[in-house]
């Protein structure tokens, strides 16, 4: 099969787990140099020994200045270029919290890694792309940029704020050949579920696809990270400013006409 990313240079931050580790796979598979960025130094590197000379781990704190700066001067460095950055790091807080109950902080908390670390990521990859003329900056947002009620108040409002950047950044930096785009998961069972038991996983999965639209399908990591592969690839070289949905439908689908139907065959 023809390598989708041959010849590029990737950064995946994030990526020493869940979606942003099979990004990793994925990508490498497709013939792309990848930096993995995280805060997570074991696992990181134990992903580059196990890829070999194509992939190598750098530790960055998304929400450091100087580690991103560092981060992207060092992959130049190596690489003499940069062709994907994709900011996939994130972290949850507590599903559902209320707004009584949410503290400033919690916000401050979900927005600094989920927000600011995407705003610098992107910042900073944009400074090597723009003398270029070409690049693709990715996030990986969520289904909550699309529909309410889906996550903490936090969460939700970091991932609209990312979206919001995508979009703004679609425009200044399509001046300068530069692609930006979302992709946006629905839930998937990843480190971001908290020290899941491995034999509870099939049933957590159950769940997700009993409450979600598709049915007969199971989103796993692998899923999202081929949405992240096609947006990278040059197959997508005219896509930009696009949240692209990976949610079987979920965010466009209101079960209750469904129920509703149901409700008038019976009368
Ligand atoms: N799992 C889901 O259901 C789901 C749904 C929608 C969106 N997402 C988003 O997908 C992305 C990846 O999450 P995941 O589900 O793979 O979770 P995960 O916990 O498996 O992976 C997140 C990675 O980000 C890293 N990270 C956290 N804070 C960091 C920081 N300050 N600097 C650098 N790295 C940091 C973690 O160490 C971890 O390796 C996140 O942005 C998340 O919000 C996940």
């Amino acid at each position: 099969m023809a390598k989708r990313l041959d010849g590029k240079v990737a950064i995946i931050t994030g990526g020493a787990s869940g979606i942003g580790a099979s990004a990793v796979q994925l990508f490498h598979e497709n013939g792309a140099k990848v930096v993995i960025a995280d805060i997570q130094d074991t696992m990181g590197q134990a992903i580059a020994d196990k890829l070999g000379k194509n992939v190598s781990y750098i530790h960055c704190d998304v929400t450091n200045e100087d580690d991103i700066c560092n981060l992207i001067d060092t992959t130049i460095s190596k690489h003499g270029q940069l062709d994907i950055m994709y900011n996939n790091a994130g972290i949850v807080d507590i599903p559902f919290m209320n707004i009584l109950e949410t503290k400033k902080s919690d916000l401050e908390r979900v927005l600094n890694v989920n927000l600011v670390g995407g705003f610098l990521g992107a910042k900073h990859s944009a400074r090597v792309m723009i003398p270029r003329g070409k690049g693709c900056i990715l996030f990986t947002a969520s289904a909550a940029t699309a529909i309410g009620g889906l996550s903490s108040h936090s969460y939700a409002a970091s991932k609209c704020g990312i979206l919001g950047l995508a979009r703004n950044l679609a425009a200044e930096l399509g001046q300068h050949g530069i692609r930006v785009n979302c992709v946006s998961p629905y839930g998937v069972i990843t480190g971001m579920a908290g020290g899941v038991d491995e034999a509870d996983v099939p049933k957590m999965e159950a769940v997700l696809s009993e409450v979600g639209n598709l049915k007969g399908q199971v989103l796993k990591a692998e899923g999202v990270a081929r949405a992240a592969l096609y947006l990278a690839s040059d197959e997508a070289n005219y896509v930009s400013g696009l949240n692209l949905l990976v949610d079987g439908g979920y965010s466009v689908v209101n079960p209750s006409m469904m129920k509703l139907q149901s409700s008038f065959m019976n009368i």
